[in-house]
C-alpha cells in the first residue's frame, strides 16, 4: 500500500458500523436503475463497481419516502413533478429483493452500505415560502398530522432497510428536503414548537432520528446530511450550522454528520462545478466538528476528486471522512489505483457536472447516467458483456486525437490491437484543449494528461504534428481506421459583412490564434458553455465584453443544478448578456441584430471586434474520401466528425468504436 495516504486507507469506527477507509460515495441519484422503482442489474453494476474498486462507504441512491395522500386520492401535482409516491418503493417486494441482492454485494467486495432517507419538500414545508427558487411553488404547509406521518415514515423506512442488510441510515436534511426547511430561518418561519431558534429548528430533525433510533437500535450507524452553509441570502452559515450540530449532537441519536453546501440550483449548487477550487468550501467540515463530541464523525464532500486532496483535508483536521462521488463516476477503481500508488492510471473527474444535470433532468427513457469522459458509465452491463481482447489483433489507424479519437485508439489498443494515432496538433485533447486556458476550465486538461499516460502505457504509436490524407492512411495499410477529425466552427453563410477583418471565430481567440481589441462583442448561436467560456477568457485579458444571444438565456441547454453557477460567474466578470438577438449583417463599425421572436431590428456600434460563437460542424472529408476509394476493409467515424455534440457524446462514440474493432 502507498505511504501517501496513511489517513485516506485507515479504517473508521461510526458507531457501530466499521468503514474500511475514509472515502464515501455520499448518496447520488444518478438513476442508474433502468426498470423504474426497482434495484435491477445496471444499478448493482454502477455502485458495486466502486465498492470493487476500493470505495468504503457506498451511499448509492436515495430513498425518496411515502407522500401523506391516501392511494386512491393521490395528489397530481406532486406525482406529476416526481416529489412524492403514495407509496416508497421499499414497500415493494421486488425493489427490497433487489436491495438486498444490491448490499451483499457491497458488502462482498468489504464495503458498508448507508441509505438516504428523504423527504423533498418543494409542495410541502414548514412555511409557506418557495423552498428554493429552481422550484416556485409555495409550498403546502404542513399540519401536525403531516408531521406525524413524516416523523413515521422515515422510522418505517429506516426499519425496513434494516430488514435489507444497510449499515447505516442517513436522513436527508440538507438540498432541497423536509429536513432542510426545518432547519433553515428562511423557510421555517413557524410560531409553534417546531419553528423559532436553533434549538427550536432542529426539532422535526431531532423527533426523526428519535424514531429512527427508536426502529434501529443501536446496530444500525444513524446519521444527517445537513448543508454547511445555505448560500441564500438569511440563510444559515456555517457558524449557525455548528451550533445546530452540536445541539443535534448533544441528544446522543447520531453517529456521523455529513456536510456539504449549496442547493439544487443556485451558486455553489450542492454539485459545486470546475468553477469552484477543488474542496472550497471544507471549512464547512471542520467548523462542524468543532463543538461535536469526537465519537460523531464528520463526513465533507463538494468537490473532491484527488486523493491526494482527500488526504489533505483528513490531515488537516476538516474532516473524518471524505465524500468523493464524481471521483468515483469518472473512475469507480480511484480508490484501488491511490492505494496501489498508481496515481497517474486514474481518471479524474473534471467536474463539468454532465452527470447531475443528465439525471436531474433526463431526456430519454430508458435513461442511463452519463459523464462526459468516462464511456461505461451508465453502460457497465453492455461492457461487461461485450468487452473481449479481440480474437485477431489488427493494425488500426486513428485519425484525430480529441476525445473521440484517444478513446477509440484506448479501447482498440487494451484489447489487443496494434494502433497508430495521428494528429495534426502538437497535443493530444482536439476541442478539450480549448478549454484549458478558460478561467475555472483548467481541471479539463486532467483528462488530456490521462488520455496521454494511457495511450503511451498502451504502447499506442501517437504521431503528433502529423497530417493525414488519403494517401498516408492507406500507406499504413490498416484492416481498421477511425476518423475522429472533429468540427470546425460554424461561419453563417447569410450575413452580409461576416468576412470583415474585425470578425474574428470564438475558437481562434481561445487558441490564441485571433486578438481582439478592448470592446468585443461576442454573438452567440450555441447554448452550452461555450459562449460563457469565450466571454469570461475574454474579460480575463480585461476585455469589456458584451454576449449577444440568441436565446431566452445564457447556457440555455444547461440544467438547473449547473446554471446558476454561469450566471454568477458571468456577474462576476461584468460580462452584459442581451438575449433573443440574432446577427443580420456587420459593417465596419456597426451591426444589425433581429429579435429571434419578433421583427425588431437593432443596429450595435462601439465595438472593435466581433467574435463568433455559433457552435460547430463535422469535419468528415476524409471519411467520405475513404469510403469512395473502398481499399481499407473497415472504415469508422467518431465523435463531431460524425456530429458535433458535448464531450460525453464523443467520449461513448470512440470508446464504443473501439469495442466494435
Ligand atoms: C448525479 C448526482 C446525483 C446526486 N443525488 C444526490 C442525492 O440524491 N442525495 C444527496 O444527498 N446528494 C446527491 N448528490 C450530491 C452528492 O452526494 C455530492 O454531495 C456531490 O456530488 C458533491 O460531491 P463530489 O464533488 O464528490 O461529487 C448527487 C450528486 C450527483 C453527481
Amino acid at each position: 500500500m502507498s505511504t501517501q495516504f496513511e489517513h485516506l486507507f485507515s479504517p473508521l469506527q461510526v458507531g457501530p458500523m466499521r468503514v474500511p477507509n475514509r472515502i464515501c460515495e455520499t448518496t447520488n441519484t444518478i438513476n442508474s436503475s433502468q426498470a423504474p422503482g426497482l434495484i435491477d442489474e445496471h444499478f448493482i453494476a454502477h455502485h458495486a463497481a466502486k465498492a470493487r474498486g476500493g470505495t468504503g462507504w457506498i451511499g448509492s441512491e436515495t430513498w425518496l419516502l411515502d407522500s401523506p395522500f391516501p392511494p386512491e386520492a393521490p395528489d397530481e401535482v406532486g406525482l406529476s413533478v416526481g416529489f412524492a409516491s403514495h407509496w416508497a418503493a421499499y414497500q415493494n417486494p421486488a425493489f427490497a429483493e433487489g436491495m438486498t441482492k444490491f448490499f451483499d454485494e457491497v458488502h462482498r467486495a468489504g464495503a458498508v452500505a448507508i441509505t438516504q432517507l428523504t423527504h423533498l419538500s418543494a409542495v410541502w414545508a414548514p412555511s409557506p415560502v418557495v423552498v428554493v427558487g429552481a422550484q416556485d411553488y409555495t409550498p403546502h404547509v404542513i399540519g401536525e398530522d403531516e408531521i406525524e406521518f413524516f416523523l413515521q415514515s422515515y422510522a418505517n423506512a429506516a426499519a425496513a432497510a434494516k430488514a435489507l442488510g444497510t449499515d447505516g441510515i442517513e436522513i436527508h436534511c440538507a438540498h432541497e428536503t423536509l429536513g432542510y426547511s426545518f432547519l433553515s430561518p428562511v423557510t421555517n418561519r413557524r410560531t409553534d414548537r417546531w419553528g423559532g431558534g436553533p434549538q427550536e429548528r432542529i426539532r422535526f430533525v431531532v423527533a426523526a432520528l428519535e424514531r429512527v433510533r427508536e426502529r434501529i437500535g443501536g446496530e444500525l450507524a444513524l446519521g444527517i446530511r445537513i448543508s454547511g452553509k445555505e448560500f441564500r441570502q438569511g440563510g444559515f452559515d456555517n457558524l449557525a450550522m455548528r451550533e445546530m450540530l452540536y445541539y443535534i449532537g448533544e441528544t446522543g441519536l447520531i453517529d456521523f454528520a455529513d456536510v456539504d453546501v449549496g442547493h439544487c440550483w443556485g451558486a455553489p449548487s450542492y454539485v459545486p462545478s470546475s468553477y469552484y477550487a477543488h474542496a472550497q468550501f471544507k471549512e464547512c467540515g471542520k467548523a462542524a466538528r468543532a463543538d461535536l463530541d469526537p465519537k460523531i464523525k464528520v463526513l465533507f464532500s463538494g468537490r473532491v476528486n484527488d486523493p491526494v486532496v482527500a488526504e489533505d483535508l483528513l490531515k488537516g483536521g476538516y474532516c473524518d471522512l471524505v465524500g468523493m462521488v464524481r471521483a468515483g463516476i469518472a473512475d469507480p477503481d480511484f480508490a484501488a489505483k491511490a492505494r496501489e500508488g498508481r496515481l497517474d492510471e486514474i481518471r479524474r473527474c473534471i467536474s463539468c457536472t454532465r452527470c447531475i444535470d443528465e439525471a436531474s433532468e433526463p431526456k430519454t427513457f430508458p435513461y442511463t447516467p452519463t459523464c462526459s469522459i468516462n464511456p461505461v458509465i451508465g453502460n457497465e452491463v453492455r461492457w461487461g458483456k461485450t468487452y473481449a481482447p479481440a480474437a485477431a489483433p489488427k493494425r488500426v489507424v486513428v485519425v484525430g486525437g480529441g476525445l473521440a479519437g484517444c478513446e477509440a485508439a484506448r479501447v482498440a489498443a487494451m484489447r489487443g490491437h496494434r494502433v497508430t494515432l495521428l494528429d495534426r496538433g502538437k497535443r493530444l485533447g482536439g476541442q478539450l484543449l480549448l478549454s484549458v486556458p478558460v478561467p475555472g476550465r483548467d481541471d479539463f486538461e486532467d483528462q488530456v494528461y490521462f488520455e496521454e499516460n494511457q495511450l503511451e502505457r498502451l504502447g499506442v504509436d501517437v504521431r503528433l504534428q502529423t497530417s493525414a490524407d488519403l494517401t498516408t492512411v492507406k500507406a499504413l495499410g490498416p484492416d481498421a481506421v477511425v476518423i475522429a477529425t472533429g468540427s470546425v466552427p460554424r461561419v453563417p453563410t447569410d450575413v452580409p459583412g461576416i468576412d470583415l477583418p474585425h470578425v474574428v471565430q470564438g475558437w481562434d481567440v481561445l487558441a490564441g490564434k485571433a486578438t481582439t481589441g478592448e470592446r468585443v462583442a461576442v454573438i452567440s448561436q450555441e447554448d452550452y458553455y461555450e459562449t460563457p467560456c469565450v466571454a469570461e477568457y475574454l474579460t480575463d485579458r480585461g476585455k469589456h465584453v458584451e454576449v449577444f444571444h440568441k436565446s431566452v438565456h445564457l447556457g440555455f441547454e444547461i440544467a438547473r443544478y449547473s446554471i446558476g453557477m454561469v450566471h454568477a460567474r458571468m456577474e462576476q466578470c461584468g460580462v452584459v448578456v442581451h438575449t433573443n438577438l440574432v446577427l443580420q449583417a456587420v459593417r465596419p463599425d456597426a451591426f444589425d441584430l433581429v429579435s429571434a421572436y419578433g421583427v425588431r431590428n437593432y443596429e450595435k456600434t462601439g465595438f472593435d471586434t466581433i467574435v463568433l460563437v455559433y457552435g460547430s460542424v463535422a469535419d468528415h472529408a476524409l471519411y467520405d474520401q475513404l469510403k469512395a476509394d473502398g481499399s481499407v476493409p473497415k472504415v469508422y467515424i467518431a465523435g463531431s466528425a460524425w456530429l458535433p455534440r458535448f464531450m460525453a457524446e464523443a467520449t461513448r462514440h470512440g470508446a464504443s468504436v473501439g469495442l466494435a474493432i
